[in-house]
C-alpha cells in the first residue's frame, strides 16, 4: 500500500488549524495522541457512540471533509482481552480511574459485562467515572479504594490493572495484587507494555491466571486505527514485529 504514517507535533494552541489543515489537504486520517484526546473533540463533526461517552478520541478519519473521530484505545482493550476470553457475562475489575480506565470501562460495559468495579488511589475519582457511566450508559458500576481489592479480585473474571505501577523504570514495584489473591482462570490484563512482562503479570504466571500483556491493547489500537482508515485489517505478525522492534529502540 503507498501510504506514509508520520508523526506530527502539535501545540495545543495550533490543534484546530491543524485539523483543519489536514483535512484541506486531503489527508485520510490521523491518530491523536496526548494532550490532545479531550480537546480534539471541538473539531470533530461526527463522533463516534463510545468515543463520544468516554470524551475522548485517539483516531481521526476525513471523509469528504466529515471529521469523525473513534477511541481504538477502547476496541484494542476490547479486542486485547477477547483473544482470551469472553467480556460479555464477565466480572471486571479495573484498578486506576484515569483516561485509559475510562476508555476501558465504557468499552466493556457496552459489551455486556455483566458487573465492573472501579478502584482507585482516589476513591473519589473512581465514584465520578461509576456516576459518569450510571448517567450516559444507564450501567450501575461499583467503585472504591484499594483496600476492597482482595474481596474484588475474588469475584472478578477480568483485572485490568491502567495505573502506572510497574512501569519502566519502576519494574520492581510493588505489584497492586499479588498471586495469593488470584485464581485460577483469572485474566490479568496489566496496561503497562514496557516491559512487556511486568511484575503483575509475573504475579498471574504463578497463580495460574491468564497474563495479558498492555502491548496486545496497543498493538490492537493500531490495528483497528489502520482499518478505519483503509478498511482492511492489517497482518498482526507484521504489525506486531514493527511494534516490538519499535519498543527495543531498532
Ligand atoms: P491514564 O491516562 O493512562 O489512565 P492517568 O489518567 O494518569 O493515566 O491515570 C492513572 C491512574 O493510576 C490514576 O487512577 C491514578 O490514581 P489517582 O487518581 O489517585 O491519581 C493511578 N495511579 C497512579 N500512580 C499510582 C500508584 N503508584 N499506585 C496506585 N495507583 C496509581
Amino acid at each position: 500500500m503507498d501510504w506514509i504514517y508520520v508523526p506530527f507535533p502539535v501545540k495545543p494552541e495550533n490543534l484546530k488549524a491543524a485539523v483543519e489543515g489536514l483535512r484541506a489537504l486531503g489527508v485520510e486520517g490521523v491518530n491523536v495522541t496526548i494532550p490532545h484526546k479531550e480537546a480534539v473533540l471541538e473539531y470533530i463533526d461526527d463522533i463516534h457512540g463510545t468515543a463520544a461517552m468516554i470524551g475522548a478520541v485517539n483516531t481521526l478519519k476525513f471523509d469528504d471533509g466529515t471529521v469523525r473521530g473513534y477511541n481504538t484505545d477502547a476496541s484494542g482493550c476490547l479486542r486485547a482481552l477477547e483473544e482470551v476470553t469472553s467480556v460479555e457475562g464477565s466480572s471486571v475489575l479495573i484498578l486506576g480511574a484515569g483516561g485509559a480506565a475510562r476508555a476501558c470501562a465504557f468499552q466493556l460495559a457496552e459489551r455486556g459485562a455483566s458487573d465492573i468495579t472501579i478502584l482507585n488511589r482516589t476513591p473519589e475519582k473512581a465514584r465520578l467515572l461509576a456516576e459518569d457511566m450510571a448517567d450516559k450508559l444507564g450501567f450501575e458500576a461499583s467503585y472504591g479504594g484499594y483496600e476492597l481489592i482482595p474481596g474484588s479480585v475474588k469475584s472478578a473474571d477480568i483485572l485490568i490493572d491502567t495505573t502506572p505501577v510497574g512501569m519502566y523504570p519502576h519494574t520492581d514495584d510493588r505489584p497492586l495484587v499479588g498471586a495469593e489473591l488470584m485464581h485460577e482462570g483469572l485474566v490479568v490484563h496489566d496496561l503497562v507494555y514496557n516491559p512487556q512482562r511486568t511484575v503483575l503479570l509475573r504475579e498471574a504466571e504463578r497463580a495460574s491466571a491468564i497474563p495479558v500483556s498492555g502491548i496486545r491493547m496497543l498493538l490492537y489500537q493500531g490495528v483497528e486505527a489502520f482499518r478505519i482508515w483503509t478498511g482492511r485489517d492489517p497482518p498482526l505478525d507484521v504489525m506486531e514485529d514493527a511494534l516490538k522492534r519499535a519498543l527495543k529502540g531498532d
